[in-house]
């Protein structure tokens, strides 16, 4: 088998993704598949290189608009090049925070209460509806990039002026008092529950990739059944946006013990900070079984 690993990209996740592709080209080479690399930039001829060369399958470790939102996917499906992941319209929904939250809802799966932020927007009754703190976020970004936790109303507006600056839709989130989870999803089973705890304001960039004092809890201190049920909403929350193979479900638990779902990420990180390498290899998996593992299944 020959295995093409995309990675790179142009969004702003691009230094995340370059770490994810080389760690997962280093992990293919450990294990004698042959492996080569292409640079989804804006300067190679990345196209061509995918029109000419010969392999297998594409292993995606793209992050963000324009790798993880469904455009790649697209163009692979019309290019008739298998991939690994989900494809066009469940990295689009999963991509588009504010699709994910209605299609839950509809569904009558738990997400904070929320509302999209326009220029038109009254941010005084949105703080008083949502009654802060709130969570600023683009709609579209990933690595809680553009991300602002608002305690004070006179600081909303330059915390969506951020979110803005990035990304043309911007909406905010009631702050969940809590605990942070994360459950990664492979082949249709969900691996063991992971506690996050920081001592930023929230698991930001710098909590996620240039700090070293984040707690990962794995085991993640949660009853079995408890765990179990996080399990549970997390599958349904990645298959109610069409999600498939792989991906990782970021959710909270309030307060009275009621789980929150936040976001699906349909290509997750897979650096040496990265969250669902150590969920898997508390799954028994090594980092280069794992990725052998997403392999198969979307070979299935
Ligand atoms: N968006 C980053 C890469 C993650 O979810 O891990
Ligand atoms: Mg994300």
């Amino acid at each position: 088998m020959r295995v093409a690993v995309l990675y790179g990209g142009t969004s702003a996740e691009r230094e995340v993704s370059l770490k994810s592709g080389r760690a997962v080209i280093a992990a293919l080479e450990s294990v004698s598949i042959d492996v080569f690399g292409i640079d989804i930039d804006t300067k190679s001829n990345w196209l061509q290189q995918l029109q000419t060369a010969s392999f297998d399958i594409a292993f995606l470790a793209l992050h963000g608009r324009g790798g993880e939102d469904g455009t790649i996917q697209g163009l692979l499906d019309c290019l008739n090049i298998p991939y690994t992941g989900s494809g066009v319209l469940g990295s689009a929904l999963a991509m588009d925070k504010l699709k994910t939250k209605q299609i839950w809802q509809t569904l009558g799966l738990p997400t904070p209460a929320y509302r999209v932020v326009e220029s038109c927007t009254d941010l005084a009754e949105v703080w008083e509806t949502l009654s802060g703190p709130l969570m600023v976020k683009p709609v579209h970004e990933g690595s809680s990039i553009g991300m602002s936790k608002v305690e004070r109303f006179d600081h909303f507006k330059d915390a969506v002026n951020k979110a803005a600056a990035l990304d043309s839709s911007v909406f905010v989130e009631q702050w969940v008092t809590g605990k942070e989870y994360t459950v990664a999803i492979l082949d249709g089973q969900a691996l063991p529950v992971i506690g996050l705890e920081t001592n930023h304001q929230f698991y930001d960039y710098e909590a996620k990739y240039l700090v070293n004092d984040t707690r990962y809890l794995l085991p993640c201190g949660l009853e079995s059944a408890q765990e179990q049920a996080l399990q549970a909403l997390s599958l349904s929350a990645f298959e109610a946006l069409s999600c498939q193979d792989w991906g990782r479900v970021d959710l909270m638990v309030d307060q009275n013990g009621q789980p929150q779902l936040l976001e699906v990420n349909t290509l997750p990180g897979m650096t040496d900070h990265s969250l669902v390498p150590m969920a898997a290899n508390a799954a028994g998996y090594s980092f280069a079984e794992f990725i052998v593992a997403v392999i198969n299944a979307a070979q299935k």
